[in-house]
């Protein structure tokens, strides 16, 4: 097959002129202007939240439903953390760079500290409390009723202090079910945006392995809601 230029027959029409380009882009940003102002006029007219004024939020809270009153610029980390006492969510930087304050929105791994709690509205959310019986209702939970990434980590004391853990679980038990941990170097990837300032990162890595093994992977049939977790992956595809 032959490569064809930009310059060939085909393709001249569709080149612009520098008059059409110019010509172009000062309509587009007249209508541009027009759009905004008319944003704008409407932005106007439109009832603003007051400072103090809380908007109402309902989502499902580790399996309850739950609605709060809420300030619109309150994180979904500090809501959970201080507001309903789930501090097993890990507050670390505040700025989206350690995954300490990893949680589940609607089955997708979160950043709670850059997530508003006002954005949960109608999700189903899932903090590390919440990941057992969340394992449970999949039927792959442990004869000890845990995640099995969580009976993985006891096991290959993939922890020294433990403060980044329930982040590190939360976002595991994504990357398996999301079909993310078919080797050591792609859980690697997938689980770097998950910091361990303890270093624990090779026996981190070993636990999911084994989970992932316990699971199997939604490609194999793995998981009690393997449908469920290939809908995500083509889901996740489709995005990218
Ligand atoms: S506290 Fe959210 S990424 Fe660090
Ligand atoms: S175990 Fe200490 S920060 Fe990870």
């Amino acid at each position: 097959m032959t490569r064809r230029r930009a310059s060939d027959d085909g393709q001249r029409g569709l080149a612009p002129s520098r008059r059409g380009f110019l010509t172009g882009t000062a309509a587009a940003a007249g209508g541009l202007t027009a759009q905004f102002a008319a944003g704008e006029a409407a932005a106007q007219e439109a009832p603003r939240a007051a400072p103090g004024d809380l908007v109402e939020v309902t989502f499902t809270l580790n399996g309850a439903e739950v609605t709060r009153a809420v300030d619109p610029r309150r994180t979904a980390l500090d809501l959970l953390r201080e507001g309903e006492g789930l501090t097993g969510t890990k507050v670390g930087c505040r700025h989206g760079q350690c995954g300490a304050c990893t949680l589940h929105v609607d089955g997708r791994p979160v950043l709670s500290c850059l997530t508003l709690a006002a954005q949960l509205e109608g999700a189903e959310v899932t903090t590390i409390e919440g990941l057992a019986d969340a394992a449970a209702a999949e039927g792959i939970a442990t004869a000890d009723g845990l995640h099995p990434v969580q009976r993985a980590f006891i096991e290959r004391d993939g922890f020294q202090c433990g403060y980044c853990t329930p982040g590190q679980i939360m976002s595991a038990a994504a990357v398996i079910a999301e079909g993310h941990a078919s080797s050591e170097a792609e859980v690697r990837e997938y689980m770097s945006g998950n910091l361990c300032r303890c270093a624990a990162y090779p026996q981190i890595v070993a636990a999911v392995m084994d989970a992932t093994a316990e699971i199997g992977t939604p490609q194999d049939g793995g998981g009690a809601r393997a449908d469920y977790h290939l809908g995500l992956v083509e889901q996740v595809e489709d995005e990218a």
